[in-house]
Formats: C-alpha cells, structure tokens, sequence
C-alpha cells in the first residue's frame, strides 16, 4: 500500500510542478484537470491505508501535498470520446512541453500498470475494487497525456525523445538529491542515458538523415530542471478552488452543469455508477466514517470548496 501512496504522490507532485512551467495552455490545462483527479486517490488510498494497516499517509507525503477530497473519484469515469485532446506539434512546441508530456504519460502509465497488474493481489477485497476502479481512472490519464503527443513524430525522432527526457530526468533528480550515495546512483543511470542518447542520435543520423539539431532548435540545452522537494498546497488549493467542477467534453473542459443532459458522461456514469453502494471509491469511505466518525484527512485548512468540507458524509455529486 505504501506504494501506491508514493505512486499517486508522484503523479501529484509531478504534476503540479509540470503544470506550473508549463507555457502551452491546452497542455496546462490538462495537467491541472488530472491533476485534481490522482489528487482525489490519494485520499481514497490514505483512507485505505489508515483503515486496515493503521499507516498515517501524511508521514508519508512529506508535508508537501495535503489529503483531502479532490474531484471525487466516482466522477472521473468518462466515455472515451471525451479522454483525447488536440495532438501537439513538435515544429512549435517549446522543448519544456515535449519533456513535461513525455514525462507525466510514463508516470500515468507506470501507476496504471502496476493498478491493473499487481493490485488484484491486494489482500482485502475493498482494496482490490478500489485499485480496479482507480486503475480504470488512470488508463483515462495515460490516453490524455498519449494523445497531446506529436502523431507525425517518426520512430527514430521518438527514440530520441526518450532518450532526452531520460537524461533531463537523471540530471534533474542529481541536481535534487541531497544524499551523497543516492546521487551516485543518478549519476550512473545518467551515464548510461546519454550513451543511448549518442545512440539514437547515431541511428537518426544513418536512417533520417537529420541529427539532434533539426528536433531540439536550441541544440538540446536542457530547459528549467525539475525539482522536487517543494509544497504544492497553495497550487492545488487554487486549481481545486476553480476547476473541481470541470469535467472533459471532446478535446475541451467545461463545468459539468454546461453539458446537455443526454451527454454520453451521463450515460456512462448512469452504467458504471447506477448503484452508489457498489461504487468502491466512495465505499472506502463509507467504511472509514463508520468506524471512526469521520473520514482520514491531511489538512493545513479547510478544504477550499466547500461541498467537500464535509468530513462526516463523502460527497458523490460534485463534478458529476
Ligand atoms: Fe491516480
Ligand atoms: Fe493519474
Ligand atoms: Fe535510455
């Protein structure tokens, strides 16, 4: 379970900080709506986590991310015309763009890979539901992330890219890492990333006939590192605050209550959501306000909107 604690605090904080460089705006955009939405499931895991093994999650997290509902979970189950947004252009997209998206879709990935492949070994059945329900949520975020990529994109571009974001990776956590022994294992793995980045620059060059020159127009100077370490409460505290009501339609986001009533959201929520008691994300809940009275939160204030300040009741409507 702990992992599953620092899989969603990883989607968390690399969000919100992929989110508050990014300069393209249907790009931020999409980092701040899913970012609302793992947000939400590290409450629901902390909720699990208290309930059966008596962990406190707010040890875990470090101080930096506060636990408390985000766009409730339950509203997260879309149809899938409404996960895939405008695909980006790798002829004007700034570098940092292309880094953040290639980033947050291998987070996404790597949390719904493990969700859906080694969660359904959980020991209780309420946890297994919950990683099936959640691990759905997270194949809607890798689709979304996937799809702001560049479709025109050739293989040996796209090994390239890869390769780079490894490297901005490595040498990010590097310049991050505080102690002396971890940051040796950084810098080995940074090492070998930039002997696969000579490579599929080699390969380019062979095959392509282009080199690294002509994909990174700034001849590949890394932009802004990523750093981790910081509190993300006041960002979050503000994209809740102001979009906790969107949901996606088509490419977009709009305000839920804009959606004519025979949108396909309704129908797919009508199927998978009809009877709330079977909902696990809500019913985790349910269990933990029974037993104690009132649901497992991490808060420096209250919540910043108001119809899930509520710690006696778990709220199954907004954003839905
Ligand atoms: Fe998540
Ligand atoms: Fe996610
Ligand atoms: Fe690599």
């Amino acid at each position: 379970m702990e992992t599953t604690i620092s899989y969603e605090q990883l989607a968390i904080e690399l969000t919100a900080n992929l989110a508050q460089r990014e300069s393209d705006m249907s790009v931020k955009k999409a980092l701040d709506f899913a970012l609302l939405e793992d947000f939400d499931h590290l409450y629901r895991f902390s909720n699990l986590l208290m309930m059966e093994q008596g962990i406190d999650a707010k040890n875990l997290v470090g101080g930096f991310t506060e636990i408390t509902p985000g766009r409730p979970t339950i509203s997260e189950h879309r149809h899938p015309y409404d996960d895939v947004r405008y695909a980006g252009d790798n002829k004007v997209a700034d570098s940092i763009t292309r880094l953040n998206v290639a980033i947050i879709t291998a987070a996404e990935q790597q949390t719904m890979n493990f969700y859906m492949n080694v969660a359904n070994l959980y020991k209780s059945e309420i946890g297994r539901k919950l990683f099936a329900e959640i691990g759905m949520i997270e194949e809607q975020h890798v689709s979304q992330y996937e799809s702001l990529m560049d479709p025109t994109c050739t293989w040996l571009v796209s090994l390239l890219e890869h390769e780079y974001t490894e490297c901005y990776l490595y040498y990010s956590m590097i310049n991050d890492e505080t102690d002396e022994q971890i940051k040796r294992i950084w810098e080995v793995c940074l090492e070998q990333e930039i002997a696969h980045l000579h490579k599929a620059n080699e390969l380019l060059t062979k095959y392509e006939n282009r080199d690294y020159t002509t994909v990174y127009k700034n001849g590949g100077k890394f932009p802004e590192l990523l750093s981790f370490g910081k509190s993300n409460i006041e960002y979050i505290r503000k994209v809740l605050k102001n979009t906790v009501y969107n949901t996606a339609k088509k490419e977009d986001y709009v305000k839920v209550s804009s959606l004519p009533q025979d949108y396909e959201f309704f129908k797919i929520q009508n199927i998978i959501n009809k009877n709330l008691a079977q909902v696990p994300s809500h019913k985790v809940i349910e269990m933990y306000i029974k037993n104690n009275k009132q649901d497992y939160r991490f808060e420096t204030s209250l919540n910043p909107v108001k119809d899930l300040q509520n710690r006696k009741e778990d709220n199954t409507t907004v954003g839905r």
